[in-house]
């Protein structure tokens, strides 16, 4: 088959799903001789995306809007808030899976809320949605497991979130009492629609049980560099000054430093995280923290945008090094612009 090198395009190859070649002989045909020339015409490129909330009808049309060529020799890392019901998380992730050739996947809060779980009746749990959601991963090829992908290793991380994030105190002086944590709980719509078994009562020891499957995960050396990613926030630094936020409590709900202690002594350079709706890409003593979500309408409303980006975290995952991956170019804006007034992250 003979191509024109100018016009050869990747994504616009169809290739059956599982094969994906890295490279190939590509003729051009000059004036004169016949060249042979050898492209790389399959890099793995590795995408992220969060917040994905398809709960919302804009939102699910945005996600279907991808492209179904463009994308699939690609890696799409899928950090959280896919959806509330299972049946939709599926949906989403199969037509995800569909357009790329490996799809990553964690869960966030909005994924573990259980349907009724203010009423009696209801006796599934948090946990047994996660377990659920597994078992949608297992069925549909989804990836939820470190996994070799070229010269990288991808590692999924679990977490939940803490007041331990910001020390135990809110930024900017806000009142550091039960009584807040109260008022909070009125209002965070996870403590009425999660539902924990006994021994996970509190956001602590949430945040303990996940810290101790991540070490499992973990456990092990690796001689690749590794990409890691959670729904939940690593660090306190990584939101704006408590002034600028419309909800102060955030620092409150937003992560664990666990994960950053697991990421450090990981060796991660880069960490994908969503669960703020605050767009990030940021370098924080040598590792690279992004938060890439589609957030709500109306957050996109506040940013000025339109459409559902995908943030490019490494375009090509065969040629990267632990000293690279940090310093890679992103293509796509490097806003940190703060979401404003929201409670339902
Ligand atoms: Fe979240
Ligand atoms: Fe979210």
């Amino acid at each position: 088959m003979i191509y024109n090198r100018d016009r050869v395009s990747a994504n616009r190859l169809l290739i059956p799903d599982g094969c994906w070649p890295l490279e190939a002989d590509v003729i051009t045909l000059d004036r004169s001789p016949i060249h042979v020339h050898t492209l790389k015409v399959f890099c793995l490129r590795i995408y992220g995306l969060g917040d994905l909330h398809a709960d919302f009808a804009a939102n699910r049309e945005l996600i279907e809007s991808l492209s179904g060529q463009d994308y699939m020799a690609d890696t799409l890392l899928v950090a959280g808030d896919v959806a509330h019901r299972p049946e939709l998380i599926r949906a989403i992730l199969v037509g995800l899976r569909r357009r790329f050739a490996h799809v990553f996947f964690v869960p966030g809060n909005h994924d573990l809320w259980v349907a009724g779980a203010a009423t009696e009746e209801v006796t599934e749990t948090s946990l047994d949605r996660l377990d659920e959601i597994w078992a949608i991963c297992e069925v549909e090829g989804i990836q939820r497991e470190r996994t070799c992908l070229g010269a990288l290793e991808i590692v999924p991380l679990l977490s939940w979130y803490e007041p331990g994030l910001d020390g135990g105190s809110m930024a900017g002086g806000v009142d550091d009492t039960d009584e807040v944590m109260r008022r909070l709980g009125r209002r965070w719509a996870d403590r009425r629609y999660c539902r924990w078994p006994s021994h996970l009562a509190t956001d602590p020891s949430r945040c303990q049980f996940f810290e101790q499957i991540n070490e499992t995960i973990l456990d092990g050396s690796s001689t690749k560099p590794l990409l890691t990613f959670s729904h939940f926030c690593p660090r306190t630094d990584l939101l704006p000054d408590v002034k600028y936020l419309r909800f102060g409590h955030l620092p409150r709900v937003a992560g664990s430093p666990r994960l950053d202690r697991q990421i450090r002594s990981a060796g991660s350079r880069l960490h994908l995280y969503g669960h703020t709706h605050i767009p990030q890409n940021m370098v924080i003593e040598g590792v690279r923290y992004v938060n890439a979500p589609l957030g709500y309408p109306r957050e996109r409303e506040r940013w000025g945008r339109e459409g559902i980006r995908l943030r490019l975290l490494v375009d090509d995952a065969d040629n990267i090094s632990a000293e690279t991956i940090a310093a890679a170019k992103l293509t796509d804006d490097r806003s940190n612009r703060a979401s404003r007034r929201t409670t339902r992250i």
